[in-house]
Parts: structure tokens; C-alpha cells; sequence
């Protein structure tokens, strides 16, 4: 294999090196193309343009494997917690005993949010997208830590800024969920582990003690595992494009959720729910909706389906259906959207439009029927998503960061507009 590319453009060829990763990804570096050439790249959505080099997850979209350090998702969804997967994409490495214990602790000890922030819950409008809130209050959340915000924080200041967010994103969460339905807040407890702690303060009530069922923590358990990292995708984008301005890492993850909120993106899963109960309201007509999906015309897309990178299946969504299958029979549930969302799958696999543009149905495709049977309102899927990709986002932070040669994020362009014109004055204006 050649160590350089060789471009050809105006007479004139140029060699650049090649980068080849551990699993043989391979980038051509143009670096300095500006500078030999004259010429830019481009490449709308950025499909095909490398951001950075990466530790963190690997994926390969045609053999649908997905790594966090090196990890199969799969092993990590069947054998770890989420703390546990938490302290391997940020730290590089699964916790030793000593060390899981000290971090699933302060987890415990840091997350009530600052007393102040409630204010917020109450002016914001209770119709108001839990997203919304969530990107606000974590950005607001440097207000409270003013002495963490720094241009170039300390490992130790960075760690205390990851273990604030991880802890305290459970508690905006289920507090922006209990104003919305105008229930009193529940608080943290000290006596509960991650999940457990954050569905209790969802779903508990002065009048009615929440039941914590392991098959439910479970289940939330394996969708913010699997939802905990996923490379270069766009709010992952969007977190290091934010921090590469240095700024602090509450707002770099602001800008991140509000990246996730899109209904191509993270909101998918809530958008998924709201397609399939639209079948069902119109008699569940599923030919009906492939077809319009199929039709340009329509704007109408299969939400789940289909992705960037996994031209084959998304290996999350193989897990994701198996653990709903696996909840819905523990709870004695029957969704009638799990089993339309099932027919659904099995015709679109099998229709010509979905097979030639390699469209599967992606990890949202079945986490909102998880959420739904878990009794998470639609609004807040998102929000789930959210929780789930925290660590992906902090872990991406702290590398970029890390890398003596940052730079800012500033991508080119090509110009396509007006040619040099000048002012007209208002009354020469037709
Ligand atoms: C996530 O990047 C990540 O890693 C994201 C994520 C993560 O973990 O962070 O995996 C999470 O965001 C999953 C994706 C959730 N979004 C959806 O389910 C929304 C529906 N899917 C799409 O809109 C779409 O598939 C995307 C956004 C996911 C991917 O879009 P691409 O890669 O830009 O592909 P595209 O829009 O260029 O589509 C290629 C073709 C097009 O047809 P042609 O123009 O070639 O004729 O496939 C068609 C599209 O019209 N197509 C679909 C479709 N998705 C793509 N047609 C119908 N239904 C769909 N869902």
C-alpha cells in the first residue's frame, strides 16, 4: 500500500502522506492542500472528512461493530454498568474495584443540583421541550462552578466538571419531568445506585413509593449504555467544534444536547413513537407509510431507519429489540406499536427502495419502545438519549483537549454569492 496520495490539479501534482489507523481506517492527510494549491476540499455533511484522530470508539459500519475502548457493545451491554462504561470512555480503561467505588460515590454525593436552579424549572413554560431546559440548565450550570471554568482547566478540575455533569443530569432531567406534570420534586437518594436513583426521582411520589424493578434498570440501563458513545456523530461534532474555542465544558455540552434535540438525530426516537402511533391512528396501513417514505415528494422519512455509517445492521437496535422482547414478556406487556414496529421492520427489509440504499433501522428505531414501556413520557426520549451520551461527549472534550496540537474548529467554504457591488441609496432603490 502507498504511504502518500498523489493529486493531480492545474499540471501540477501534489503527495500527501496517508494516516492508517489501528483498524486499518485509512485518511489521506491534506493538511497544508491549502497552502501547496490553492484548493479546498469539500464535502457536504463532512461523509467523508476525518475531524480528528480518536482513542475512543470505533465503529465499522458495513461489519456493524461497535467498540468503546476496544470493548464489544455487546459485552458491555450484557456484563457492565453504565458507571462502569462511563469511566472506560472517559478514562480509557474499565475501573478497578477501588476505583468504581470512589466514582459511583461521588456520583451519589454530587448529585443534588444547587437549590438556586429550581427558579428556572419555574419560569420555563410547562408545554416547553424537556431539551430545552435540559441545554439550558447544564449550560447555566458554570454559573455555579465559576472557579472550573478556565480556559485550560486542570485534570483534576476536568474530572470534577465530568463527575458534576454525570451526576447531576439525572436530577434536571426527572425535576423537569415532575414540573411538568406539577408533581413535587423527589430528590437524590443516598441509598441508590445510578439508574435506580434517577427512575426514582421520575416516577416516586409523596403518596406513592416508586417500585424499583431490576428488569426496568436493566433495561434503562442497556439503552444509556448503548447510547453512551458513537464516534464523530453530529452533537459528538458539535461538543469538540464548540470546545476547540476553549470554551468550558458546561457549554461545550449545551451546545451538544441542543445538536442531539434534531428529529434526524437524537430526536428520532421520539419521532419514531409519534410515526408509528400515526399508523396506528390511520388503521395501521404500514404499505401506505413505506410507500410515501419511498416517495421524494412526500418529505415523509422512516424515522429509525437508516444511518450515516451502519450500511448493514446498527448493532444497537439488534440488542435494543431483543431487550424489549425481554421487558415486554417480564412486565407482562403487550404494545401493540412493539409488534407494528416489528411488521414494520419486516416489510421495509424487504422492500427493494430500503435494501438498494442499505437503510436498517437504527438504534432509535426501538429504545422509544423501551422508554414507552418503561413509562418515560415521549417528550423526554431525547433527554434519555441525552443522559446515555454524556460520557461519549466528555470523554471527546477531554481528547481534544488533550492534544497539544488544538486547534480551532473552522472549516472553509465556497463562495457562490454576489460578485463586488456597491451601496444604492433608499431613493435610487426600485
Ligand atoms: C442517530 O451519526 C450517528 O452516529 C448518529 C447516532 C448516534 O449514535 O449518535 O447513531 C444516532 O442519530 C441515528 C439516526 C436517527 N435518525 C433517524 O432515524 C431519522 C431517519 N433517518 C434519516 O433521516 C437518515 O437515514 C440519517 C439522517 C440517519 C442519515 O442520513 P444520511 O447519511 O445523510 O443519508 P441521506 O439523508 O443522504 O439518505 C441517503 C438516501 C436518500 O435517498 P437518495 O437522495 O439517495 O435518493 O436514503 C434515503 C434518502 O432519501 N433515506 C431514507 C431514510 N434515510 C435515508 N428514506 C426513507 N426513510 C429514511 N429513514
Amino acid at each position: 500500500m502507498t504511504d502518500k496520495a498523489k493529486l493531480i490539479v492545474d499540471g501540477k501534482t501534489y503527495e500527501y502522506p496517508i494516516i492508517i489507523g489501528t483498524e486499518g481506517e485509512k485518511g489521506i492527510d491534506i493538511s497544508s492542500l491549502r497552502k501547496d494549491s490553492g484548493y479546498i476540499t469539500f464535502d457536504s455533511g463532512y461523509a467523508n472528512t476525518g475531524s480528528c484522530l480518536s482513542s475512543i470508539t470505533f465503529l465499522d459500519g458495513e461489519k456493524s461493530i461497535l467498540r468503546y475502548r476496544g470493548i464489544p457493545i455487546e459485552e458491555l451491554a450484557e456484563k457492565a454498568s453504565f458507571i462502569e462504561t462511563a469511566y472506560l470512555l472517559i478514562y480509557g480503561h474499565l475501573p478497578t474495584k477501588a476505583e468504581l467505588e470512589k466514582y459511583s460515590k461521588a456520583f451519589t454525593d454530587q448529585s443534588m443540583i444547587h437549590e438556586g436552579m429550581k427558579n428556572f424549572f419555574d419560569g420555563y413554560p410547562l408545554s416547553g421541550h424537556p431539551m430545552g431546559i435540559l441545554s439550558a440548565m447544564i449550560g447555566s450550570m458554570a454559573g455555579y462552578y465559576p472557579e472550573l471554568i478556565k480556559p485550560n482547566p486542570s485534570k483534576e478540575e476536568i474530572d470534577l466538571i465530568s463527575v458534576e455533569l454525570l451526576a447531576k443530569v439525572r436530577t434536571i432531567a426527572a425535576f423537569a419531568y415532575k414540573k411538568s406534570i406539577g408533581e413535587p420534586y423527589v430528590y437524590p437518594r443516598h441509598d441508590l445506585k445510578y439508574v435506580p436513583n434517577f427512575l426514582n426521582m421520575m416516577f416516586a411520589s409523596p403518596s406513592k413509593p416508586y417500585e424499583i424493578k431490576e428488569v426496568v434498570v436493566n433495561a434503562l440501563m442497556a439503552i444509556f449504555i448503548l447510547h453512551a458513545d458513537h464516534e464523530q456523530n453530529c452533537s459528538t461534532s458539535s461538543v469538540r467544534l464548540v470546545g476547540s474555542s476553549l470554551a468550558n465544558l458546561f457549554a461545550s455540552i449545551s451546545a451538544g444536547i441542543n445538536a442531539l434535540w434534531g428529529p434526524l438525530h437524537g430526536g428520532a426516537n421520539q419521532a419514531v413513537i409519534e410515526m408509528l402511533q400515526k399508523i396506528q391512528a390511520d388503521g395501521g396501513d404500514i404499505h401506505k407509510y413505506i410507500t410515501m417514505a419511498k416517495d421524494k415528494s412526500t418529505k415523509f422519512r422512516l424515522m429509525g431507519f437508516g444511518h450515516r455509517i451502519y450500511k448493514n445492521h446498527d448493532p444497537r437496535a439488534k440488542i435494543l429489540k431483543a431487550r424489549a422482547d425481554a421487558l415486554f414478556k417480564e412486565l407482562g406487556i403487550n404494545d401493540p406499536l412493539l409488534d407494528l414496529a416489528k411488521q414494520l421492520e419486516e416489510i421495509a427489509l424487504k422492500d427493494s427502495y430500503f435494501i438498494e440504499k442499505k437503510l436498517y433501522p437504527n438504534v432509535d428505531f426501538y429504545s422509544g419502545i423501551i422508554l414507552r414501556a418503561i413509562g418515560i413520557p415521549v417528550n423526554m426520549f431525547p433527554v434519555m438519549f441525552a443522559i446515555g451520551r454524556m460520557p461519549g461527549w466528555i470523554a471527546h472534550w477531554k481528547e481534544m483537549l488533550s492534544d497539544p496540537n488544538i486547534k480551532i474548529g473552522r472549516p472553509r467554504q465556497i463562495y457562490m454569492g454576489n460578485t463586488l457591488n456597491h451601496f444604492v441609496p433608499l431613493e435610487k432603490r426600485e
